[in-house]
Order: structure tokens, then sequence, then C-alpha cells
């Protein structure tokens, strides 16, 4: 993917990271997005710690919930690269609580953050990747979209709602050389499922076939196969990463 240009939102959280690594390696240039509450010290420590690494990417803040800082965002990358041939759909959100405990906050702050984020941000680049006539375009979905999980209707109703919209964006897409396809990781590695209170999360593992959880690396690789030339024939898929936790 020499010469491409990816945007990889939420570029600097534990998949996201990973992910940006992954396809600078396999040559692209990398801008991510990142939100951190607004606390910019942080994505400016993030960057260092990446150009240590020898990745060079380029940071963009923005509020992926709202549709004209998405508008705003996607205008940057296209001012600064003219182009965008790669959107990996990254950045989101748990807020876990079983449905009768559940405050509304709640249910719209992960709806908005992992649900209407995803229009927002691929509404403005996809005018951009039909005018080139390439495009490919990776969300990252779940398994609990898929098997759905108890304390998350809000992230499960998003997550499954991903790939519905990967579907429908994929028809709509095919003949001008855009793919679309969604990649449902299980439990990986991260600050999301570290989260998660250790009795239960010891529970979960015991469901994994694989006996352990992803490392996000096991994602990106995936993520950087489906974003790549070669990849064409491939979309509207979605793709299971899941230790065999959940097959069908
Ligand atoms: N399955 C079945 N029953 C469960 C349960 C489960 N997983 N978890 C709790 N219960 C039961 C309890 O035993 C209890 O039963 P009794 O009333 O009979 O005693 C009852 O449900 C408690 O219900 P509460 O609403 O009071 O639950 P809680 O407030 O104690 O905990 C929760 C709810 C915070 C959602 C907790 O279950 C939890 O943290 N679950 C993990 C959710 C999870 O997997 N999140 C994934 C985050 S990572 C991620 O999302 C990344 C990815 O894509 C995979």
């Amino acid at each position: 993917m020499q010469d491409n240009i990816a945007l990889v939102t939420g570029g600097m959280g534990g998949i996201g990271t990973v992910i940006a690594q992954q396809l600078a390696d396999a040559g692209a240039t990398v801008a991510v997005t990142y939100n951190k509450g607004g606390d910019h010290a942080l994505a400016d420590a993030w960057r260092a710690e990446q150009l240590d690494k020898g990745y060079d990417f380029s940071a963009f803040y923005a509020d992926l919930t709202d549709f004209s800082a998405a508008q705003n965002l996607v205008d940057g990358v296209v001012d600064k690269y003219s182009r965008i041939d790669i959107l990996v759909n990254n950045a989101g959100i748990t807020a876990d609580s079983s449905l009768a405990k559940m405050e509304p906050s709640q249910w719209h702050k992960v709806i908005d953050a992992d649900l209407n984020s995803i229009f927002n941000v691929t509404r403005n680049v996809v005018k951009t990747m039909l005018a080139q006539k390439y495009g490919r375009i990776v969300n990252i979905s779940s398994i609990n979209g898929q098997k759905g999980q108890f304390g998350q209707t809000n992230y499960c109703a998003a997550k499954a709602g991903m790939h519905g919209f990967t579907k429908a964006l994929a028809y709509e897409v095919a003949r001008k050389g855009v793919t679309v396809n969604t990649i449902s990781p299980g439990y990986v590695q991260t600050p999301m499922v570290d989260k998660i209170p250790s009795n239960i999360l010891d529970e979960i593992i015991k469901q994994i076939p694989v006996g352990r959880l992803a490392s996000p690396l096991e994602v990106a690789r995936a993520v950087a196969f489906l974003a790549a030339e070669g990849a064409g024939y491939i979309t509207g898929a979605n793709l299971a990463i899941n230790g065999g936790q959940h097959m069908f």
C-alpha cells in the first residue's frame, strides 16, 4: 500500500495504535484521530512515543459524535494529503450496565460513539473514495455484536448495527473500486478489556477455545490484509477474530 493514505479513528487506543503501525509497516502514510477527552498533552506523548519507534503519524483531534467535527476532520486530512485510500473506523467505547439499570445517557453515549460516529466519518470520506474510484473501508465491530453479552445492550446494538451499515454501503460502492468490510474481534488485551472485573473476565476466558485473550496485533494484521489493494474481491464480509469463542 505504498502511496496510500490511511485514516484510523481512535488510532491512539489499544487496537488502533497497532493498526496504525501495521498500515505504516505496509507502506501507507497514516493519520489517526483521537479524542482523549481533549487532553492534547496525552496525544503529544503518544506521538513522541511512536516517533521513537520510527512511526511518524499525523494526529487529528476530533469528536466523531459530531457530524460537522467529522467533516472538518476529513477536510483537514484531504487538504493535507489530497486523498484517502483507507479508512479504519476503529474508535469505540463501552458503558456496561444491565438494561434494567442503564441510564439513557449510557445508551446514547455508546450509540453516538460506536455507531453514529461511523456515519459521520464515512459519509464524509466516501465522497473522496468515490471520486478516486478506489477505497478500502474496514469497520471494527465486536464478537458481542454477533452473540450478545450480558450488560451490553447499548454496545451490542451499536456493533451489530455497524455490520448492517457495512453490508448496505458495500452494495452502494462496489462498482467504484471501494470495498467495505467488518472485523469482529473477540476479547483483546487492551485497556477496554482491563476494565472488566477480573472474576467476570476469568469466566469469559474459560469460554474461549484458544484459551487466552487476543493480542492487538492479531486484529491489526487482518485490518492490513483487508486494506490492501489485493483484497478487492472481499466486500460486505464480517471476519471473526475471536479464538473460536463464537462460531457460526
Ligand atoms: N451472565 C449471567 N448473569 C450475570 C452476568 C452474566 N455475565 N453478570 C451478572 N449476572 C447476574 C448476577 O449474578 C446477578 O444475579 P442475581 O441478581 O441473581 O444475584 C445479576 O446478574 C446482577 O445484575 P446487575 O444488573 O446487578 O449486574 P451488575 O451491576 O452486578 O454487573 C455488569 C453488570 C457491570 C454489566 C457486569 O456483568 C459486567 O461487567 N459484565 C461484563 C460485560 C462485558 O463482557 N463487557 C465487555 C467489555 S470489553 C468489550 O466490549 C470489547 C469487546 O468488543 C469484546
